[in-house]
């Protein structure tokens, strides 16, 4: 069950994110009119990874947002996925691409916190998978780790591939003209609150423009998923971004985004594969 003390924040979030489903829906970044036209957006992280793993298999796909991955772990061959997003907006719109392409993806409008009370213990999968965007609107790991596990087949893995948290410790003004660290590394209770007039796939101004995120380090990621029972099979650090992060970025050929006025080579990515004993 959600943890009260989180509700506030999960609002504020939930109101931004609804906001932006209908702005991302249009946008380059989500090329929709590609994915409609067959393309799929999972990026060579990914199906180089886990590409060949999924045919056949019950994959349970945490924070979905409006299902487009969702819909590519199943064009790779799932044989049924099940997208989560708290969003209302971004699950109505799912729910009409699954219509539009004749998806048998399915998707629950919830609270990834809530899912326990949603689905049966019985429900489990072969796979859980989450990218990109996905661990600084999460509070409590612990409870994420559980509630992977708890989902999880007896030898099912669990697959994320995300923004490096040392990444985000950085000022990503589209002003600035270098790195400079602003925001802790190390999480605390509290959220950072931050205050952004665009998304990364949108330049439209937001009226929701605050949001409540927290930075969870490595080391935390890492023992919240073994003290579920889960054990680690590779991680993996990348120098480049999924999106652009700050403003003296370029993007590649292959879709990612690389620092072009760094002397440094420095984490912006990592994935993760662990499994259920
Ligand atoms: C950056 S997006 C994930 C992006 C996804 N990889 C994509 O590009 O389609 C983050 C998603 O997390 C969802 N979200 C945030 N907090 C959540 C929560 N507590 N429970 C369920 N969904 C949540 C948001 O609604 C949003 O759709």
């Amino acid at each position: 069950m959600c943890n009260p003390n989180y509700l506030t924040f999960f609002e504020v979030n939930k109101a931004r994110w609804n906001e932006l489903v209908a702005h991302h829906v249009k946008s380059d970044f989500y090329d929709l009119h590609g994915f409609l036209n067959g393309k799929n957006t999972l990026t060579n992280i990914e199906t180089k990874e886990i590409g060949n793993l999924l045919h056949g298999k019950l994959v349970l796909h945490l924070q979905c947002h409006f299902g487009l991955d969702t819909f590519s772990l199943e064009r790779f061959g799932a044989s049924n996925v099940i997208g989560i997003d708290f969003s209302e907006k971004a699950i109505e719109f799912a729910l009409q691409i699954k219509k539009q392409i004749k998806s048998n993806a399915d998707f629950i409008c919830a609270n990834i916190y809530d899912l326990p009370q949603i689905l049966s213990a019985r429900d489990q999968f072969d796979i859980v998978f989450t990218s990109y965007g996905v661990l600084c609107w999460l509070p409590d790991l612990k409870e994420w780790a559980k509630i992977i596990s708890l989902f999880l087949k007896k030898h099912g893995f669990f697959y994320i591939v995300e923004d490096h948290p040392f990444a985000t410790i950085f000022e990503n003004d589209p002003n600035s003209p270098e790195l400079k660290v602003q925001y802790p590394y190390f999480q605390s209770n509290e959220p950072l609150q931050l205050e952004n007039d665009f998304s990364y796939a949108t330049d439209v101004k937001l009226e929701n423009k605050i949001t409540y995120e927290w930075n969870h380090p490595l080391s935390n990621i890492f023992n919240v998923l073994m003290e579920a029972g889960l054990t680690i099979e590779f991680f993996h650090e990348f120098p480049f971004s999924s999106w652009k992060r700050f403003p003296f970025m370029e993007k590649n050929h292959d879709g990612f985004w690389r620092l072009t006025n760094s002397p440094y080579s420095i984490p912006l990515t990592f994935s993760l594969k662990t499994h259920k004993k």
